[in-house]
């Protein structure tokens, strides 16, 4: 930071508080990358901030919701630093409820300085220069032209202190409008980012230290970047890119759609070392009938069958999946369809929510919304099967050996987390210095939504 022109600026404290996807994450983390120039640097105590990012979610009414309560004690924490003798703290609104609400953000709280939405943070210093000047509101939520990727600095800061696993945003978007959801409103048409932009960020990451990438998008395996040629390249050409890379060890991706699988995504991961045996392929429902009311644009059974296709290729993958229950319409019996295909499948995990209808979705005015008390049973229901399977899951792994990225210090001296290739947590005792490693594990015992193993050997099984 020492040696950047703009440091003859005074050094400002940043603080963004990040709800939502990974994402907002990987945004937040961008965020203080274009301020940084300005002298902000990230600090961790929201009382000391000269500006605050609040990167919002609006998936689901309760995360909409949370919005205007957290803004409330912003600006009681600026009154009170204003009462201390600080400068005014700036509050900038972003994200999709940024994007969704606009102005309607500025009504309901006029104290709020900046309002932007998930595709223009590029013009962050822009904005922050006219929110001083004119001591009004900025609101920019227009989709521009230019993808923001284009312009944002090519230094990117580490994500997490120890830097070895990192987000990675390669499309962003959605056209398939789902009946009911937010996101082609709120992050827009689907577009990708050329392939040249993307490799010289994780040749970057990985010179940084990051040996895990996984890649994000809305529909990441609509990927369709341009490369050095002219020519599009899907998402299983960029994995090969990608892993030729020197220190990246370990690719994932998410999130994708049933839509867009094809059969050289499904062959990847039996070709590519580096692609991880973890899918996340959210199917929402069971029932054909609800299937087509959420304009999902596949049936219960061409979701099983390419289930099928990916363990064929990769005998081991273990599979997770989002689950709606509720969407309007579903009766008893497509809920129990639902139940059906969670245990044709067999999943490692899910998420799993109550429908939300959400203003201007063609979900929220339909007929037929489902009783409450109707939804609350069905996930319960719904929960404890995937409970069920996630233990069986896990418990299958008692007994062997997997091969663990060491990421960082457990919770207790002496322990180190790391991450097995199924994407779950795992404790061993080992010294701090193996962080960064891969090694082999032998797990022990499950605990509640991780595993306990112990080190066998300090390389990977073969
Ligand atoms: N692009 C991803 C999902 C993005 S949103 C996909 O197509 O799968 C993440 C999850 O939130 C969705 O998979 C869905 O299960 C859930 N979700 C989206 N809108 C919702 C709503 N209105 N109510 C409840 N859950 C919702
Ligand atoms: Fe939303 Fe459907 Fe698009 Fe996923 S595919 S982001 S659920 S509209
Ligand atoms: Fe939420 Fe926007 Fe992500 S609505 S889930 S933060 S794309």
């Amino acid at each position: 930071m020492t040696d950047h022109p703009a440091t003859t600026t005074k050094l400002k404290n940043l603080h963004v508080i990040t709800w939502g996807c990974q994402m907002n994450v990987y945004d937040s983390a961008r965020m203080e990358d274009v301020l940084r120039p300005l002298g902000y640097r990230p600090v961790s105590q929201v009382e000391h901030a000269d500006m605050v990012i609040l990167n919002t979610c609006h998936i689901r009414e309760r995360a909409t919701e949370k919005v205007f309560s957290e803004l409330g004690l912003l600006k009681k924490i600026r009154e009170d630093r204003l009462a201390q003798g600080h400068d005014r703290m700036v509050i900038a609104v972003a994200g999709c409820v940024a994007q969704a609400e606009g102005a309607e953000i500025i009504h309901r709280a006029p104290y709020v300085d900046i309002v932007f939405g998930p595709q223009t943070y590029h013009r962050l210093p822009e904005m922050v220069a006219r929110a001083a000047r004119a001591g009004g509101h900025v609101i920019e939520t227009d989709f521009p032209v230019d993808m923001k990727f284009d312009f944002l600095p090519a230094e990117a800061a580490p994500q997490t202190p120890e830097n070895l696993s990192a987000f990675l945003t390669i499309q962003e978007g959605c056209d398939k409008f789902c009946s009911f959801c937010v996101v082609p409103y709120t992050r827009g048409a689907e577009s990708s980012r050329n392939v040249a932009s993307i490799l010289t960020e994780a040749r970057q990451m990985a010179r940084n230290g990051v040996r895990e990438l996984t890649l994000l998008g809305q529909n990441v395996n609509a990927y369709h970047g341009l490369d050095a040629q002219g020519a599009t390249a899907d998402l299983p050409q960029l994995v090969r890119a990608l892993s030729r890379i020197e220190g990246i060890a370990r690719i994932r991706y998410t999130t994708s759609h049933p839509r867009d699988v094809t059969q050289s995504l499904i062959d990847a991961h039996r070709d590519e070392a580096a692609l991880m045996p973890f899918l996340h392929l959210p199917v929402q429902s069971g029932s054909d009938r609800v299937l087509k009311a959420m304009n999902r644009g596949h049936t219960a059974d061409e979701y099983r069958d390419i289930i099928r296709r990916f363990r064929a290729a990769r005998p081991d993958l273990s599979i997770s999946s989002d689950f709606i229950v509720g969407h309007p319409g579903e009766t008893d019996a497509d809920f129990e369809a639902t139940l059906a295909l969670i245990r044709d499948v067999g999943f490692a995990q899910a998420y799993t929510f109550k429908y939300s209808p959400r203003p201007g979705t063609p979900a929220s005015a339909a007929d037929f919304q489902v009783d409450e008390a109707v939804k609350d049973a069905r996930l319960q229901i719904v929960q404890k099967l995937i409970r069920a399977q996630q233990d069986a899951f896990n418990g299958a792994l008692v007994g062997r050996d997997v091969a663990v990225l060491l990421t960082h210090k457990g919770r207790k001296p002496g322990q180190v987390v790391g991450r097995s290739p199924y994407q779950q947590p795992v404790i061993i005792d080992a010294p701090e210095h193996m962080i960064g490693r891969i090694v082999t594990v032998r797990i022990l015992h499950t605990l509640t939504n991780s595993l306990a193993g112990e080190l066998i050997r300090e390389t990977i099984c073969a």
